[in-house]
């Protein structure tokens, strides 16, 4: 089994990515770390926490940082960050991400030390590798470096959700967990490890449709079930704000990262390339690709695509899985 971490800022698809980590035979989870991003910290780890106990998985939940790194040591640098707009459905207002996901508050509790102290304290022991899978802002595991870059070597691979090259979601350049705390993607971008990078442009192509919710309930699992709701959410704010190529489908982003180490063939059009990311005016928070492909060394492997009848698939095996119904 292959150990990860996952790091989420929880979040609607990071809820469906958790379920993914949690009910796959092929990983084993060792923790889940929250960082601030869609919400802030104490909403991203209380809906961690939620989606945790709702699998009644015994995985234990780190509280992460509460600002991007630069951002908090120059709060005048602090971006102007338009509210996602609400939309209606049947009546009701739908945001891509509800303050608190719809399921039991939590009962369980995180952890006494922090998200970063952890990484440094389990890495240093890890007797392996260990694979991170990072799907809000990359605060934490910058933080986490800062504190001991001699953790790189336990490191087996960072697959990262963000940035885009066609797409973008929260600037006219960037994607939100890369435009969230840009230079902690930098830093995480440059820090020698295996990098994956699934942007926008895979997971946009690795869509989930109306059609597959249905697939998602008729399994008849907690999961199964919980996946769906969150999925068709997530379609009617898609179909508001930014369709897809594919009609009536949501990007789930974050999951696609967790399918990736199921099945690697869910990534289509993976390049080996030299990626940065912009810190200013209309750059800020863009992942830039060089092209002069000869000239820089490439830092990073990044997918262009995704397979969404695939992504579909392993999805319902695994929430198939579920034990609770
Ligand atoms: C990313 O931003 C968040 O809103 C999602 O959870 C995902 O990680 C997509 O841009
Ligand atoms: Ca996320």
């Amino acid at each position: 089994k292959r150990k990860i971490i996952l790091d989420v800022d929880t979040g609607s698809d990071d809820a469906v990515a958790i379920m993914s980590a949690v009910l796959s035979p092929d990983l084993q989870l060792e923790a889940v770390c929250s960082v601030a991003g869609n919400k802030d910290i104490d909403k991203t780890t209380e809906n961690t926490l939620r989606v945790i106990q709702l699998l009644g998985a015994d995985v234990p939940v780190y509280r992460g940082c509460r600002e991007p790194l630069v951002k908090f040591l120059c709060p005048d640098r602090l971006p102007k960050r338009g509210a996602s707009k609400p939309v209606l459905k049947d009546g009701k207002e739908v945001q891509m991400h509800a303050d608190y996901l719809d399921i039991p508050a939590a009962v369980i509790r995180e952890q006494a030390i922090s998200a970063p102290e952890f990484y440094v304290q389990y890495l240093r022991a890890a007797k392996e590798p260990v694979t991170i899978v990072a799907v809000g802002p990359l605060t934490n595991v910058a933080m986490a470096l800062l504190l001991d870059n001699s953790i790189l070597n336990k490191i087996e691979e960072i697959v990262v959700m963000g940035g885009g090259y066609n797409i973008t979601n929260t600037s006219p350049s960037a994607e939100f967990n890369i435009w969230y705390d840009p230079e902690a993607a930098q830093r995480v971008f440059h820090c020698g490890a295996k990098v994956t990078i699934v942007p926008l442009d895979a997971t946009h192509a690795a869509c989930v449709t109306l059609e597959d919710c249905a697939r998602f309930r008729a399994l008849g699992t907690v999961s199964g079930n919980f996946a769906a709701e969150l999925c068709e959410q997530r379609i009617t704010v898609h179909d508001d704000s930014q369709p897809l190529a594919v009609p009536h489908a949501a990007a789930v982003h974050d999951a696609v990262c967790v399918a990736y180490l199921i099945d690697p063939s869910v990534l289509k059009d993976v390049r080996h390339v030299h990626c940065d990311v912009g810190f200013r005016d209309f750059c800020e928070g863009q992942t830039i690709l060089d092209p002069r492909y000869y000239t820089e060394e490439k830092n990073c492997y990044f997918a262009f695509d995704g397979d969404r009848f695939k992504f579909v698939d392993i999805l319902c095996d695994l929430f198939a899985r579920d034990k609770k119904a």
